[in-house]
């Protein structure tokens, strides 16, 4: 990324600056993503900062969304997992990973605590199954930006952050074009590029009689 030079002290240089030193503290590297998506991350961090929005990260399984996302968001405060009202901060960042029936439940519950500014971390929408009860469907996600927005309107919340390895196309099949233009209200999207940067272990097999490394790192 350019580098800050001292007449380059805008609002925006400044939160891309910390954007990029809150993702190497963090251990995320520009190598390992492709400068470009790292980039990318802080350009987004820095607008979400100026218009006070949060931010939604799209991208390829593996592109570095959570990572990136608890990095900018979550680190720097405390993520609260479970609801226990002892003596925290009052900047918080509740943590929703959504492959786990158990934190839904807990997005369906969840409510904004009178008097504070209070952060949410969606990780992995569209994992989640859609319950359907007593034969109505409940689609805990779309049900949760239409009142994050709700709240978000009233100013009783912060800023709500999502990861997701769906496109804009599909967030709008799966969860309606009211809930996603509500979303693109209330977040900068930034839409990351390429392959899963996890590393594979190496694999082997056996043929004839020889054993071959097919894949993952030597
Ligand atoms: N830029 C990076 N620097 C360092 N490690 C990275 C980077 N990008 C990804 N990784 C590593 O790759 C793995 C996958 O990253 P992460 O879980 O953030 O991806 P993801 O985009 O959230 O994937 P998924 O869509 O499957 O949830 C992690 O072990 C993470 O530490
Ligand atoms: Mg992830």
């Amino acid at each position: 990324m350019k580098k800050q030079t001292s007449d380059d002290n805008s609002p925006l240089a400044i939160a891309q600056h910390r954007a990029a030193r809150l993702l190497r503290y963090s251990g995320f590297r520009a190598a390992i993503s492709g400068q470009a998506n790292h980039d990318a991350i802080c350009v987004g961090y820095a607008h979400a900062a100026i218009h006070g929005a949060g931010l939604l990260l799209t991208g390829n399984a593996g592109t570095g969304k959570t990572l990136a996302a608890k990095s900018l968001f979550a680190k720097s405060y405390h993520i609260r997992k479970e609801r226990d009202d002892a003596g925290l901060p009052c900047q918080q960042v509740y943590l929703f990973e959504l492959h786990s029936g158990e934190h839904l439940t807990r997005l369906d519950n969840w409510e904004p605590t009178e008097g504070r500014t209070e952060n949410v971390l969606l990780d992995d929408v569209g994992v989640e199954e859609i319950a359907v009860d007593y034969g109505q469907r409940r689609d805990t996600v779309a049900s949760f930006i239409n009142r994050w927005y709700a709240w978000r309107t009233a100013d009783k919340v912060g800023q709500i952050v999502i990861t997701t390895n769906l496109t804009g196309r599909q967030l709008v099949d799966r969860y309606g074009s009211r809930s996603i233009d509500r979303l693109m209200e209330l977040c900068v999207t930034v839409a990351l590029e390429g392959k899963s940067r996890r590393q594979t272990l190496p694999v082997f097999a056996v043929r004839d009689g020889k054993l071959d490394q097919v894949a993952g790192r030597a």
